[in-house]
């Protein structure tokens, strides 16, 4: 059988390891020929190319290369993972910088960081889907670039046709946490969930006897305030952040007990307070750029200086796993169900249906096949109703460079609290990001 070439789009990023780590241990079910790793930065694809190549000659001895030549990575692939971020964490630093020092959240995906990530990906994750369409018309494009609502939304818009799936490994990585702390194996759980993109909400967790946990879940949070919900991963990192960002969760369950949210809500639900908990002088982009890119790309340069990467500490993790398990269940037909974006046409029988939303989805060769939500409440509805205006608003703004598109989007951003501080950000992000977003008149 014709084995696979899969090409990671971004690949200096430090996620890329873990990734090819993955691709790697699971190369006989996904049938994997060769990876080629792209990226248009050529030290960072070198470093990162290098320690990869090394990995997969001690780990399988299957064929990785490193290119910054788009028509060298694409032609013949299977599959595409897109995970780029243009300007890299120096510009999310920016992002998340300018809001903050007007008092309003700065966060990646979230509030006007968010907006401004949106314009300088949304061109740049055009072009690569459109070259795809070129030169690779039959490749299966897995998008993890951010801010993924409004990625989707444009991808989906501009190449109706494109075999591409916009995914988020928040979800899982919200559903691994819960089944942890319900103490029941992931993989016995079914997890019904709507929303959109970090603005969704867990609805039923369902047993292997069909019994629904969500209840019970709700009954021991509210009854007991010292509960914590305790992301493994992250504790193994030592990453704090997450484990403020689920017991802001839990926090948001307590107040809107009706689902669970997904963990991003709580920038929405409790803005001011996060804010106020937030260094304006050191943001996350700081901490991924002085902890996990430093961790990261040093294990890279001293593997590829011993010649050997037997000594790297790298390991896989979800965000590695959730990706090419979405593609062995392409690859295998085997209509396993993930939490996708996609066109909604009617998966949420309330919502706009020319609208991307997040829904689980049976996922096999033929592509996926959204479950059916039903009608979802009011509450949530009218929540995710201004967030899509806020959503498309940007997607006009990046593709028509509409200045008054871009301030409509902006006004509708629940973290924004009036005009004049709305406008005011917007036009420092806009002189942050010369050269970055396409520009607005
Ligand atoms: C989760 C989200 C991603 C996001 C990442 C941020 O995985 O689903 O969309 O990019 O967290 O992580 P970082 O460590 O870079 O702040
Ligand atoms: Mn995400």
């Amino acid at each position: 059988m014709k084995k696979n070439k899969f090409v990671i789009v971004g690949s200096g990023s430090s996620y890329t390891p873990a990734i090819v780590a993955v691709l790697l241990q699971r190369r006989t079910d996904i049938r994997l020929g060769e990876i080629v790793l792209y990226d248009i930065d050529a030290s960072r694809a070198a470093r990162t190319g290098r320690f990869c190549e090394l990995y997969a000659a001690e780990n399988g001895g299957i064929p990785v290369t490193y290119t910054t030549d788009i028509e060298q990575a694409f032609r013949g692939a299977d599959f595409l993972f897109v995970q780029i971020r243009p300007g890299c964490n120096a510009q999310r630093e920016k992002d998340e910088k300018i809001p903050l020092s007007h008092g309003i959240l700065g966060q990646e995906t979230c509030g006007l960081g968010g907006f401004s990530f949106a314009m300088r990906c949304i061109p740049a994750i055009l072009e690569i889907v459109g070259k795809a369409q070129e030169l690779c018309p039959d490749a299966w494009i897995l998008n993890y670039s951010n801010p993924e609502a409004m990625i989707s939304e444009a991808i989906y818009r501009t190449y109706p046709k494109a075999k591409a799936l916009c995914i988020c490994d928040m979800p899982i990585s919200q559903e691994e946490t819960i089944a942890d702390f319900l103490e029941i194996p992931h993989k016995e759980l079914t997890f019904r969930y709507f929303g959109l993109n970090h603005f969704g909400w867990f609805t039923h967790i369902y047993d292997k006897q069909g019994r629904d946990l969500l209840p019970a879940l709700r009954e021991r949070v509210l009854s007991d305030s010292a509960v914590r919900l305790v992301n493994a991963e992250a504790v193994e990192k030592q990453d704090n952040y997450w484990g403020e960002m689920y017991a802001h969760a839990i926090e948001g369950f307590r107040a809107y007990p009706e689902f669970f949210p997904l963990v991003y809500l709580s920038y929405y639900y409790f803005h001011n307070q996060i804010v106020e908990d937030m260094n304006p002088e050191y943001t996350r982009a700081n901490y991924v750029m002085d902890v996990r890119e430093k961790v990261v790309f040093e294990d890279c340069d001293r593997c590829i200086a011993e010649g050997t990467t037997r000594s790297s500490a790298l390991h896989a993790g979800v965000h590695g796993n959730y990706i090419v398990d979405i593609a062995n269940a392409i690859i295998n037909d085997t209509h396993e169900r993930f939490i996708i974006n996609t066109m909604n046409r009617g998966a949420i029988g309330n919502f706009n249906h020319d609208a991307v939303v997040e829904v689980p989805c049976y996922v096999g060769a033929g592509g996926i096949e959204p479950v059916s939500v039903g009608y979802i409440p009011q509450f949530h509805k009218s929540l995710m109703e201004a967030q899509k205006g806020y959503e498309k608003l940007t997607v006009e703004a990046a593709l028509t460079g509409s200045y008054q598109k871009a301030l409509q989007a902006v006004l509708l951003n629940r973290t924004v609290p009036s005009y004049a501080v709305g406008k005011a950000v917007l036009d420092e992000l806009m002189e942050a990001n010369k050269g970055y977003w396409n520009e607005l008149y």
